[in-house]
């Protein structure tokens, strides 16, 4: 049986309400909102600034620090208040994600800190967790050479989607888990990508076909990324 009506009835290359905004943390360096419908996240930059203990420092450039998290009453089941694996994870990946974009090279010895904060989770946390990021970065005004646009497709019975629902990725044929989440973040500009992960199985041809779809998503995201930091004017 393939996934061809979506539960909400997008059509299959259709992201949900996208939202963004700058400046939503007055106190930071530079901050940023980005919403996929029930998915909302915050980010905070702080730095660059000196990095202690001083044997982290790179002398020949900065290092990006991210650290993602959860808010307890984001989901339905209370999550659990402290760093886990996931966090982890979802942390290191998101800085990895970004890092090809930085001009690091020009703040030796320093960190930035980059503080995800997910008030509201339907799926595609870290994707909205990096497009928050990538916007609250240039927010900060660190040099960049492009911005990241990050998005989740899906392989769910047949049918490429994006941008999932926990509803989705939670999709069962005949009793077993049916869907397959695909993370994926491009550079906007020269549309390289920067993070791809998988979690279930794919065929490649499929694969293939996610990643366009996930590409061409990025490109609208890109220009409410874009609409987003003019708003600052
Ligand atoms: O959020 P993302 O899709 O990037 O990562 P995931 O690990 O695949 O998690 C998928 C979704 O599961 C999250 O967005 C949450 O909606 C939900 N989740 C949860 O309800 N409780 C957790 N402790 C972790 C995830």
């Amino acid at each position: 049986m393939a996934y061809t009506k979506r539960f909400d009835g997008r059509k299959a290359d259709q992201m949900r309400e996208v939202e963004a905004k700058v400046g939503v943390v007055p106190r930071a360096d530079g901050s940023a909102m980005f919403k996929f419908g029930d998915t909302i996240a915050i980010a905070a930059v702080y730095g660059p600034r000196h990095l202690h203990p001083q044997f982290l420092q790179d002398p020949q450039q900065g290092i990006i620090r991210c650290s993602y998290d959860m808010i307890s009453f984001s989901v339905t089941e209370r999550k659990r208040p402290g760093p886990a694996r996931r966090s982890q994870e979802i942390s290191d990946v998101t800085a990895r994600s970004l890092e090809p974009v930085l001009l690091l090279s020009q703040f030796p010895n320093t960190v930035i800190d980059v503080f995800i904060n997910i008030v509201q989770a339907d799926a595609g946390t870290r994707c909205a967790g990096i497009n928050a990021a990538s916007l609250a970065l240039a927010h900060a005004g660190i040099p960049m050479t492009d911005l990241v646009g990050a998005i989740s497709v899906g392989s769910l019975g047949g049918s490429v989607v994006v941008d999932l629902t926990k509803e989705e990725e939670d999709y069962e044929e005949d009793g077993e888990k049916a869907a397959t989440d695909i993370p994926m973040a491009f550079t906007l500009r020269d549309k390289k990508i920067s993070l791809l992960q998988l979690d279930g199985k794919v065929k490649p041809e499929d694969l293939k076909k996610a990643i366009e779809a996930g590409r061409k998503a990025s490109e609208a995201i890109y220009e409410i990324q874009k609409e987003a930091l003019r708003g600052l004017k």
